[in-house]
């Protein structure tokens, strides 16, 4: 390439996040974010990570940006490096990046971030890779973004180095997930840092890993049957049982807020009405409540009398990462 140092054309990617319905929650010793549970999820629709990405010859000008703030290098200097290494090339990336949703605040941005760099990266390269080889590499830079290289629903299985697919996008079409952002703020403790305390200081950590084969064979079985209940009660059992291990964590890790409580709350009461409204939650404070396209409006109404002052989003099954643009041609 000469002494010149040339940059070449951007290319810009959207990805989307996903949602995980029984949770990664613990790595596995061997490899990086390899996870210790298997996960089953949801790729979510209308949320976004879009990256903008240029190709550039000189190591020292690989930066990242979210949101126009630029990145701690350390944090995906693994990603790139591992990335360089699957694709044997010498090339080093300048990313923009930003999401449509609040950034690190328990709504999965680095799942769908991370898959994003995958797709955008490797295509940047002029490479069309599989999804199952795009997740091996989005796994470097975050356990959940292996998942969000796939639309639709998809297994992580405990000690695996990729997630793989368990139904289409169009397999469950009128599911819905409407979203309680009940505080939009970052949060104070990473999920990896979280993640890592419970598996070290909490005594119910060992059970955790113990029981959640079962629950994720329930709720992937339920996918399949389009079984809201079945799925919402192995949901349920999840969340709850990998909050028990960051409440259990040496210091305590609590994410939740009183707002979080009161929509909970309301979901059990709209159940108690016949109503599916089956909640999840992640690392952070906001709560996930799947429900039908006929019962999305009524799931809204109530929670919204409970959480008045946050915003709530209802979106669907989502899409596979995707080219969106950008100037041109990519390098081979
Ligand atoms: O991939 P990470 O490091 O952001 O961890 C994800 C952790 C949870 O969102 C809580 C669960 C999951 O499976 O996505």
């Amino acid at each position: 390439m000469g002494a010149e140092h040339k940059t070449h054309q951007t290319l810009r990617c959207a990805a989307s996040p996903s949602l995980a319905l029984v949770k990664y929650w613990g790595k596995w010793n061997e490899g990086v974010n390899v996870p210790a549970t298997t996960s089953i999820a949801v790729t979510l629709s209308h949320l976004e990570s879009v990256a903008e990405i240029r190709i550039t010859d000189r190591a020292d000008q690989e930066c990242v940006t979210v949101g126009g703030v630029p990145q701690d290098g350390a944090r995906y200097a693994p990603f790139f490096a591992n990335l360089r290494a699957e694709a044997r090339r010498d090339a080093w990336f300048m990313v923009d990046s930003i999401n449509s949703f609040p950034t690190g605040a328990g709504l999965a941005s680095s799942s769908s971030a991370f898959a994003a760099l995958a797709f955008g990266c490797t295509r940047s390269l002029g490479m069309t890779l599989p999804p199952e080889k795009l997740s091996r590499i989005a796994r470097v830079g975050s356990g959940s973004a292996a998942r969000a290289v796939y639309g639709g629903f998809t297994r992580f299985s405990a000690g695996a180095e990729l997630a793989e697919p368990v139904a289409a996008q169009s397999h469950w079409a009128d599911l819905r997930v409407v979203i309680a952002v009940v505080d939009c703020g970052p949060k104070t403790v990473s999920s990896r840092s979280a993640m890592n305390r419970s598996a070290d200081t909490s005594v119910y950590y060992s059970r955790w890993i113990e029981c959640s084969e079962d629950l994720a064979a329930r709720a992937e079985r339920a996918i399949l049957d389009r079984d809201i209940e079945v799925l919402g009660v192995a949901m349920r059992q999840s969340y709850l049982r990998m909050f028990a291990t960051m409440f259990t964590a040496e210091p305590p890790v609590f994410y939740w807020l009183p707002e979080t409580v009161a929509v909970i709350r309301a979901c059990e009461q709209l159940r108690q009405q016949g109503v599916p409204a089956w909640e999840t939650m992640d690392a952070g404070p906001q709560v996930k409540i799947l429900t039908t396209a006929d019962y999305a409006y009524r799931v809204c109404e109530g929670i919204g009398r409970v959480a008045d002052h946050g915003e709530i989003l209802v979106v669907g099954v989502g899409a596979a990462p995707r080219e969106i643009g950008g100037t041109g041609g990519a390098p081979r």
